[in-house]
C-alpha cells in the first residue's frame, strides 16, 4: 500500500460482571483446572442483562477517542466487526453511530468471526488509502455469552464478553505514530463446519413461537481448530514478516488472538519468538472472538507496553476459517 496508514489511539470495554472458573463449576460438569491447564483462562467478562454489543463498543469507541485526543465528531466512518451483532438490522455500526450522538458517517458492520479487526484494520487502510482526511473508528465487540451452549462444557467455558476500538488515519498523531505497517489476510470457506452458529439466519431459520435449537449457539470441533489455528497463525506470520524483510529477532512484541494459551504457545514456538515477548491477557477475559487482539492492544498500551521503536506482530484465527497478521511500527 502507497498511502501509509496510522493508528491514532486505542480503547476498549470489558462488562463489569465476572465469571469465575470456580463460578462455572456450579453451572456445568467442569473444573478450575481443566480450564487453567488446558486454556489458560481464569475468568471472562459477562455483559449484564439488557447489556448490548453496540453497547460494549461504543464504551470502547469512547475510550479510543480519548486516547486519540479526537472527539465523535471528528469520525468520518465506523467499521464494527462482529458475529454477535444486537440485531440482523439495523447494523451495530449505526447503533454505534447512534450511541456517540453523530450522524451522516459511513457505518457497516463485518463479520470474519474472530479475526474480524484485522479485516476492518486493513479496510480501514483502504479507506485512508483513498480519502487522506478520512478518521475511521474500527470496533470490534461481542456478547458471545448469549450465543453459548450452558450445557455444552468444550465450548461454554472458553468464550467472554468484551469491546477493542481503534482509530485509524493517513496521518499519525503528534508525538506519537503507531503505523499499520501490513495486513496479510486470508480464508477457506470449506472448513466453515468446524465452528459455526448456525442457527437464525436463513439456512435454519427460526418461525415465530419455535423455541431455538442447539444450531443457535455456538459448536465446534475444538482440536481441529486447533490444529488449524497453530499452522495458519503462524505461517501468515512468516509470510506478513518475510515479504517485509523482518527478520524473527527483531519482533519486539508478538500479540496474538487470545483463544487457548496453549495455541499462543505453539504459535509462538512455531515462529521462535520467545515466550517474554508474546502478549498474553486470556487469563482475565476468556476468548472475546473480534475483540480479543484489539482489547489485548489496549491492554498493552495501557500498561505503556508499546513505547516508540517497537516491531509488533498480530496474529489472528477464527470461523469461516479466517486467519491473518498485521504488523504495527510504533
Ligand atoms: O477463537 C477460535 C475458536 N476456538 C478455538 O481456538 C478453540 C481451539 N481448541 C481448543 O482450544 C481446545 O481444543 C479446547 C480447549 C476446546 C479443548 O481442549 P483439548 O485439549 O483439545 O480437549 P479435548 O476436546 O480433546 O477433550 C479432552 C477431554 C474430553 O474428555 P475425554 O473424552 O478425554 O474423557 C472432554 O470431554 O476433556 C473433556 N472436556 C472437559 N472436561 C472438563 C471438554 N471440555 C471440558 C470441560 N471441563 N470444560
Amino acid at each position: 500500500m502507497t498511502t501509509k496508514s496510522y493508528i491514532l489511539g486505542f480503547g476498549s470495554y470489558a462488562p463489569e460482571r465476572i465469571l469465575t472458573n470456580t463460578d462455572l463449576e456450579s453451572l456445568v460438569d467442569t473444573t478450575d483446572e481443566w480450564i487453567t491447564t488446558r486454556t489458560g483462562i481464569k475468568q471472562r467478562h459477562m455483559a449484564a442483562e439488557g447489556e448490548t454489543t453496540s453497547d460494549l463498543g461504543a464504551k470502547a469507541a469512547m475510550n479510543a477517542l480519548a486516547s486519540a485526543g479526537l472527539a465523535a465528531k471528528d469520525l468520518t466512518h465506523i467499521l464494527v466487526a462482529t458475529c454477535t451483532p444486537d440485531a440482523m438490522c439495523p447494523s451495530t455500526a449505526c447503533l454505534i453511530e447512534r450511541k456517540l450522538g453523530v450522524s451522516g458517517l459511513m457505518a457497516v458492520d463485518l463479520n470474519a468471526a474472530c479475526s474480524g479487526f484485522l479485516y476492518a484494520l486493513n479496510l480501514a487502510q483502504g479507506i485512508v488509502a483513498m480519502n487522506a482526511d478520512a478518521k475511521v473508528l474500527v470496533v470490534a465487540a461481542e456478547v458471545l455469552t448469549r450465543r453459548l451452549n450452558w450445557n455444552d462444557r468444550s465450548t461454554c467455558v472458553l468464550f467472554g464478553d468484551g469491546a477493542g476500538a481503534a482509530i485509524v488515519s493517513a496521518r499519525p498523531n503528534e508525538g506519537r505514530t503507531v503505523e499499520i505497517a501490513d495486513c496479510l489476510l486470508s480464508s477457506d470457506g470449506a472448513l466453515g463446519d468446524l465452528l459455526l452458529i448456525s442457527g437464525g439466519g436463513t439456512s435454519i431459520p427460526y418461525k415465530h413461537g419455535d423455541s431455538v435449537g442447539d444450531e443457535f449457539f455456538v459448536r465446534m470441533e475444538g482440536r481441529e481448530i486447533f490444529k488449524h489455528a497453530v499452522r495458519s497463525m503462524a505461517r501468515v506470520c512468516e509470510e506478513l514478516l518475510t515479504r517485509n524483510g523482518i527478520k524473527r529477532e527483531d519482533v519486539d512484541m508478538l500479540l496474538p488472538h487470545q483463544a487457548n494459551l496453549r495455541i499462543i504457545e505453539a504459535v509462538g514456538k512455531k515462529l521462535d519468538i520467545p515466550a517474554e515477548k508474546v502478549f498474553v491477557n486470556l487469563q482475565e477475559y476468556g476468548n472475546t472472538s473480534a475483540a480479543s487482539v484489539p482489547l489485548a492492544l489496549a491492554d498493552a498500551d495501557s500498561k505503556n507496553m508499546l513505547p516508540a521503536g517497537r516491531t509488533i506482530l498480530l496474529t489472528t484465527f477464527g470461523g469461516g476459517f479466517t486467519w491473518g497478521a498485521a504488523l504495527l511500527r510504533t
